[in-house]
């Protein structure tokens, strides 16, 4: 199974199950990155800092915490940073150390997973399809009551799709209420233009118990580096940096991020304006193959293969002809025919429509 380790972007395992080398010749859709790469000057920029290695990161790092605050509007006392937004998961996972934690599937795999190495049950709700997998805000309030921490994508990995603002508010007042903490993953938001992006990141200073989660390593594209943060209520954010491993975000990772702050717009709206242009050219061709295709916001589109079409049979197919895509299979709520999707530039989302026409067409995709 290409998602060995729980996720997409597994080059290595995909060179094992389907050859290839080191892995790198792979047109790769099943993690989503920003297909423009990182903002320009940031590659020649790690490449000029190689020397800097020897010497230790700064432990409080507050270069990039400074820019962080001052692009966001508040103070740097509000954020954290992690090793990826994954790392940003754990430190509030051990400082919050809730006995339960609620999880709205389908949703990444990583709440349940850190959730559970760090001794929390989960417990869960369920979207369902006519609300393109988007669970009730009943649903979600009723099970915010059971547990001492929630997460909820915003916009929501595998399905795309945002929950509106006013929904986020009742979240966060029902978090007010219960004293659960309500933990809103928005790392995918960066590529939701800012007029239609719903963030409940104006009101925190009301929402004291919202934690805002963001990662750096999509949009900009260095996943293979980490960098992500959190922004929480001083106390919490100072509890979670309590929890932190001195260095764990390396040098290069700051300087990088550092730089990719400084970019300026230019690259953000060239991002946004390609995803979503190729987003809805994407969607379009996926539906005229058949496939059921949610209104994802972000990066990436869930779909529904046609019957008889399994996630598994299609992924080998494309597997063995240089395309990875995401199976979203092992995701509750979804079944076996669901796949993701990362959208990509035009030319590259021309071959995986090309390759998947020419795959589905051929026929046997019986699991
Ligand atoms: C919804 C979601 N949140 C967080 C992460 C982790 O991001 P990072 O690479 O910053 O650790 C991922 C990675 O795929 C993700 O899909």
């Amino acid at each position: 199974m290409l998602e060995k380790y729980g996720h997409g972007g597994d080059l290595l395992t995909a060179a094992e199950l389907y050859g290839g080398g080191s892995g790198v010749a792979f047109l790769d859709f099943s993690a989503n990155i920003n297909p423009l790469g990182p903002p320009p000057g940031v590659l020649e920029l790690l490449r000029d800092s190689l020397p800097a290695i020897t010497a230790y990161p700064d432990p409080g790092h507050r270069r990039l915490k400074s820019l962080l605050a001052e692009s966001l509007g508040i103070h740097g006392d509000w954020i954290t940073v992690g090793n990826g937004a994954a790392e940003s998961m754990a430190l509030l996972l051990l400082a919050a150390a809730p006995r339960r934690v609620g999880v709205v599937e389908p949703c990444f795999s990583e709440y349940r997973q850190l959730s559970e190495q760090f001794g929390a049950e989960v417990v869960s709700v369920q979207g369902t399809q006519e609300q393109d997998y988007r669970a009730s805000v009943e649903q979600i309030a009723g099970l915010m009551e059971q547990v001492e921490l929630l997460f909820l994508g915003q916009p929501n990995n595998p399905n795309g799709v945002q929950y509106a603002l006013d929904d986020l508010r009742l979240l966060a007042q029902q978090a007010e209420r219960c004293g659960t903490v309500l933990a809103v993953d928005e790392a995918f938001i960066d590529f939701i233009p800012e007029e239609r992006r719903q963030s409940l990141l104006p009101e925190l200073g009301v929402y004291r118990h919202t934690v805002l989660i963001r990662s750096m390593t999509k949009f900009f594209a260095i996943p293979g580096l980490r960098l992500g943060y959190t922004i929480a209520a001083p106390e919490l954010a100072a509890a979670m940096t309590g929890k932190q491993v001195s260095w764990s975000v390396n040098g290069l990772a700051l300087l990088a991020g550092e730089a990719c702050l400084r970019s300026g717009r230019d690259y953000e709206e060239r991002t946004r304006g390609l995803i979503a242009a190729e987003r809805a050219a994407l969607r379009q061709g996926l539906k005229r193959l058949g496939c059921e295709v949610p209104p994802g916001e972000a990066n990436f589109l869930l779909l529904g293969l046609p019957a008889p079409w399994s996630a598994a049979a299609l992924q080998e197919k494309l597997g063995r002809s240089g395309i990875l895509v995401r199976s979203c299979a092992m995701y509750p709520g979804l079944g076996p025919g669901h796949i993701r999707v990362a959208v990509k530039g035009r030319e590259d989302n021309a071959r995986l429509l090309r390759q998947m026409e020419k795959t589905l067409r051929a026929g046997m995709g019986e699991a």
